[in-house]
């Protein structure tokens, strides 16, 4: 129905969406991930096919359904994901950076298990990953970029800081804590961009990406014109 009543303000742009968790291994049987499902962005790329938008979906872990009607590429790392973006990122319209990727992995990925010893404390060193959405952002031919900020405090303050450094065009910044946010179907967003702001408040996520879609097309188009 919602397919049928939408207007297709997208029709002919391609929307490129990350979504889900990425995977850092510490060895064959370990690795360091983050609470998050992919219901985000897995929502946001129903409502983008259904304003007639062509959507990849780059998804780290998650356990839900493929959108019907994406091009879906599933992941591992944040290593994976940085280059299966830049891999599709030509001619891409809109980009949508919904995936909670590793800041840091292992500086070493052990090739055995790796075996407990008398020590009773171990450390792992760990090494930055790539900033997708930052690399996104510098291109000189760059999409309408979009990114989230999780933030479990200071929520407004990080999220502007987080837009005017990586030079996106909008950021939708969420609170993360109980109920809200990583794995859970509600989500609070307060959405910035250069000039203004909405605050779409809480809701279900299904219901928040139309909502975030609809500033992001309106933004979008004016930008484009
Ligand atoms: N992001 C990304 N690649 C990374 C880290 C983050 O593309 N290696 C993207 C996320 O998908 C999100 C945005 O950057 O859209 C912000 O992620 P967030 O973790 O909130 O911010 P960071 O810049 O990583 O800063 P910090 O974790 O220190 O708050
Ligand atoms: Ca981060």
């Amino acid at each position: 129905l919602q397919t049928f009543l939408s207007p297709h303000r997208l029709k002919g742009y391609k929307v490129l969406i990350t979504a889900g968790a990425t995977r850092e291994d510490i060895d064959p049987v370990r690795f360091i991930s983050n609470r998050s499902s992919g219901k985000m962005g897995y929502a946001l790329a129903n409502a983008v096919l259904a304003e007639g938008g062509e959507v990849i979906l780059i998804s780290g872990n998650s356990v839900l359904p493929p959108p019907i009607g994406a091009q879906l590429m599933p992941v591992y790392s944040a290593q994976d994901m940085y280059e299966a973006v830049m891999f599709n990122i030509e001619n891409v319209d809109i980009f949508i950076s919904t995936a909670a990727v590793a800041d840091y992995r292992p500086a070493q990925v052990a090739t055995q298990k790796m075996k407990k010893t008398v020590q009773s404390e171990l450390s792992l060193p760990l090494e930055r990953t790539t900033d997708i959405l930052g690399e996104i952002a510098k291109l000189p031919q760059r999409p309408f970029t979009v990114g989230f900020a999780a933030e479990t405090h200071d929520v407004a303050n990080y999220a502007w800081e987080k837009l005017h450094r990586k030079k996106l065009n909008m950021i939708a910044a969420n609170p993360v804590g109980k109920n809200q946010g990583f794995d859970s179907d509600e989500n609070t967003l307060l959405v910035l961009w250069d000039g203004g702001e909405q605050d779409l408040g809480y809701g279900l996520k299904q219901d928040l990406a139309i909502d975030l879609l609809e500033l992001v097309i309106k933004r979008f188009l004016l930008e484009k014109n």
